[in-house]
């Protein structure tokens, strides 16, 4: 079904507000945001029964007596999937609860409100949604927004959110930094890298943080919350705000539906980190699918090596008979040339590979 050629769309609100879009019933899905072609779910064995994502437990993970077993259960899950989901993370109820209800409210301002944080012309942050280079839009209106180092904080977005949204936000983030700390050293271990080697790089290290509305839609296969794509970070920690589900992961070429509880995060590992982890471990590639009665709210919080940091295969993990499999880039330039490839929804990670690795090995340092 094409466009119905709402009167919204000359305005620039349609292009920057799907929740807008919506507000007027009678609109059928305008063509810059209509995706029909999309790959769909495989029924396994003719039912619709999908693989659960692995758990981890962070209580587990950081206790005496289990810490080894789900060590171990930790990195089998990195290395076959790329994503789980955390429990018992300490992050508590009440902070979460204050968090979905300052957002909601941040959602529900007048769209004139929410325009004054809109995305400027050649920028990647700021409110709305960007145009993909095959003229589409995601059925989706998000802050997309630099957090850390706060010096890179542009002083338009962040600092000028409501106060309580901010200093909610403020909270939530020392949290989930401290979770990331602890997660990353795990995984480090896992890896058999030094640990100071992946604290240096992630110390004061670069965070996005892109809050997520998906309106509901009628008409929920032909339109896109976001399009497939893996995360160009070291670790994604994403939270279902409102508890509705739509994120879906690619794995061993099936697309599968994931159901989170509400109490758990989604923990996704990025490209960053499979170029750290010199391949061992690989991102994930993931969509999200909207729902056709309910709105969708999701905190994906991106977790980053320092802007100065030189990206590339651990230095304590390469050796003769571990060549690069990646060349080396500083974080600054790997996200600037990610983020514009990702508008297609192609990965930077290819431009990073060593096509030759046999002809590199000679070059460790
Ligand atoms: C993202 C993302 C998933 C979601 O922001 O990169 O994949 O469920 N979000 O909102
Ligand atoms: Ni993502």
């Amino acid at each position: 079904m094409l466009s119905s050629q709402s009167h919204l769309e000359d305005s620039e609100f349609s292009m920057l507000s799907v929740q807008e879009l919506i507000k007027d019933p009678n609109i059928t899905v305008p063509n810059n945001y209509y995706r029909p072609d999309q790959e769909p779910l495989k029924l396994l064995n003719g039912n619709d029964h999908f693989p659960a994502i692995p758990t981890i437990d962070l209580e587990r993970l950081v206790s005496k007596e289990h810490t080894e077993l789900e060590l171990e259960k930790l990195e089998a899950t990195c290395k076959e999937w790329g994503i789980f989901q955390l429990v018992n993370h300490g992050v508590s109820s009440s902070l979460l609860e204050k968090l979905k209800l300052e957002i909601q409210e941040f959602c529900e301002l007048p769209v004139e409100d929410k325009m004054k944080f809109k995305i400027k012309p050649g920028e990647f942050e700021g409110y709305g949604s960007l145009v993909r280079s095959d003229g589409k839009l995601d059925w989706g209106d998000r802050l997309f927004m630099i957090t850390n180092p706060v010096h890179r904080r542009k002083p338009y977005l962040f600092p000028e959110l409501p106060s309580s949204l901010r200093n909610t936000l403020e909270c939530y983030f020392q949290e989930l930094q401290n979770l990331s700390k602890i997660l990353l050293g795990m995984i480090a271990k896992n890896l058999k890298m030094e640990i100071k080697e992946m604290e240096e790089l992630f110390e004061d290290g670069m965070q996005l943080v892109r809050l997520n509305y998906y309106p509901p839609c009628s008409e929920p296969e032909v339109v896109m919350g976001i399009i497939p794509h893996s995360d160009a970070t070291g670790i994604t920690i994403l939270h279902q705000v409102n508890g509705v589900d739509g994120l879906q992961i690619k794995k061993d070429g099936v697309w599968i539906p994931l159901s989170i509880p509400p109490e758990a995060f989604v923990i996704n590992l990025g490209d960053i980190l499979e170029i750290i982890s010199n391949g061992v471990y690989q991102s994930i590639e993931h969509r999200v699918t909207i729902n056709s009665e309910k709105e969708r709210i999701s905190v994906a919080f991106f977790v980053n090596p320092r802007f100065d940091a030189e990206i590339g295969p651990a230095r304590s993990l390469i050796n003769p008979k571990n060549p690069p499999l990646f060349k080396k880039i500083r974080t600054e330039d790997y996200v600037k040339g990610s983020s514009s490839l990702k508008l297609n929804g192609q990965k930077y990670l290819a431009n990073m590979k060593i096509e030759n690795v046999k002809a590199c090995s000679t070059i460790i340092e």
